[in-house]
């Protein structure tokens, strides 16, 4: 076995929470199967591990000259320099900054920076693909935003359409800001082919800001371009460290210094400047610095880049093959089972996409079937429209059309929802299995597992059982007296 391969097994099984048990509703513990990457992954431990060993050495990077404000200097640079390293960013060209708990913060950033850098450019293309996170910031800087959809038709889309791009960046040529769009999608994990859509774009005199947090923990993406010329590099990147198994990490932007080198930057305060008097101030020029104004998250960013580094030495090549074996092997048991509809083409040939599968089963809920999924088989996967409302109503609108064209709007709002799946590199072929097994014994005696359950009043599903009481799992007096 290759060194990546042997990492990624031993890593495979070193997350916190990989072996937490809880009680199913038969009574019977079971260990739970963690199959929401896509919200939230897991933490790794070596990585973790390795960040807590620098809590021996932990200062504040604003102090300077004691040993500890050295190296806690040092390793925040580290960092740093692990992202842009990890999405192949030149540092001479871009910065990485730290800032936030998720995407939110670096793209609302983003969007502020470049509509005050280029008011001549009053417009943003934005794919339906979008996260709302990669959406609304857009849509509240700019005078107007358009969406760009998807190939395919129905539950069958694609990746983003880039005839329709081609036609609303000619249609509003020169006054597209940017196009914001995700590198996979947070529905379907379907990939965009960024590169060609940073062509396109730069083409028009657009930027291209991609939202990378579906990707880093599944796919290599780099912002140097395929060409090799520049046309199709990457202007902006935002992701969430704690996408990428590191919770408690910052967002992170990285972006090229020259489209926010001459603004002012965003937040005031300690750090970002050089001289400071009653009446003016100086704002240093130096990157990141004078981006992120604080006291930073030191340990979250070092956490951040252990993991960058643990993910660089498996080979993002290695990840890729894991999740693709997973999710042929899902595709092709999930689609033998009648009621079940996969949202997103699934022809992977055509579209690549990342172990993340959105579906419902037919007659039952999203939010009953995830319940079930939970309470019955240890299986937490998350429901309903992933922040991702224009897309995923996109798919179930077509699809209800079909079943019934004269439903009414508000039963169509009431259906909207889908249970998802997502896979990291915690999971392996069983837990892939595990979900299969589980969806075709709920799919075999369907109408009793319906039978166990009320509506509640919040509008989500009670076991006639009651449910858990979270407390007894964890309750945080005693574990802190555990611990005293
Ligand atoms: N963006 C996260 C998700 O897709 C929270 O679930």
């Amino acid at each position: 076995m290759k060194t990546g391969h042997k990492l990624l097994t031993r890593m495979c099984n070193s997350f916190y929470g990989a072996a937490t048990t809880y009680r199913q509703i038969d009574g019977e513990f079971t260990a739970r199967t963690y199959l929401d990457s896509a919200a939230s992954c897991l933490m790794l431990k070596p990585a973790y591990e390795a960040s807590l060993k620098f809590l021996d050495h932990y200062s504040n990077t604003h102090s300077d000259t004691h040993n500890s404000a050295i190296i806690s200097n040092q390793m925040y640079k580290w960092a740093h320099a692990q992202v842009l390293q990890f999405v192949n960013a030149d540092p001479e060209e871009y910065t990485c900054i730290f800032m936030g708990s998720g995407s939110t913060a670096a793209i609302n950033r983003v969007a502020r920076s470049l509509s005050a850098a280029r008011p001549e450019k009053p417009g943003v293309l934005i794919s339906l693909m979008e996260h709302h996170s990669n959406d609304l910031p857009h849509r509240e800087t700019h005078d107007f935003a358009e969406h760009i959809g998807c190939v395919g038709e129905g539950v069958d889309l694609g990746s983003m359409d880039l005839d329709a791009l081609e036609a609303a960046l000619s249609k509003h040529h020169d006054k597209i800001d940017y196009v914001a769009v995700t590198a996979a999608s947070n529905v379907t994990g379907v990939v965009n082919p960024i590169h060609d859509i940073a062509q396109r774009a730069h083409a028009h005199g657009a930027l291209v800001v991609v939202d990378a947090s579906q990707i880093l923990a599944h796919r290599a993406l780099s912002m140097q371009g395929i060409v090799g010329d520049g046309s199709d590099d990457i202007d902006a990147v935002v992701f969430s460290g704690h996408k990428i198994y590191a919770p408690g990490s910052p967002g992170v932007l990285v972006i090229r210094r020259s489209l926010i080198d001459g603004g002012a930057p965003m937040e005031f305060g300690g750090g970002m400047v050089d001289q400071v008097f009653k009446t003016e101030y100086t704002v240093t020029t130096k990157f990141p610095d004078r981006e992120e104004a604080g006291t930073p998250n030191i340990l979250g960013a070092v956490n951040l880049g252990m993991c960058l580094d643990i993910m660089t030495r498996i080979g993002m090549d290695v990840i890729e093959q894991h999740e693709s074996e997973m999710l042929s092997y899902l595709f092709n048991e999930m689609q033998s089972i009648a009621g079940i509809t996969i949202y997103g083409d699934t022809d992977l040939s055509l579209v690549p996409r990342t172990a993340t599968i959105s579906f419902n089963l037919a007659g039952v809920d999203h939010g009953l079937l995830a319940a079930i999924l939970n309470d019955y088989f240890n299986l937490a996967l998350r429901n309903e429209c992933f922040c991702a409302h224009p897309y995923v109503r996109e798919m179930i609108l077509q699809q209800l059309w079909d079943l019934d064209p004269d439903l009414e709007e508000a039963e169509i709002e009431s259906k909207k929802g889908m249970v998802r799946a997502s896979f990291g590199l915690n999971n392996s072929i069983d837990d892939a299995h595990r979900l299969v097994t589980a969806l075709k014994e709920i799919d075999t005696r369907k109408d009793w597992y319906v039978s166990q359950y009320l509506r509640s009043e919040d509008g989500g599903f009670k076991h006639l059982k009651g449910s858990i009481d979270w407390n007894t799992y964890f309750c945080p007096s005693t574990v802190l007296e555990s611990v005293l």
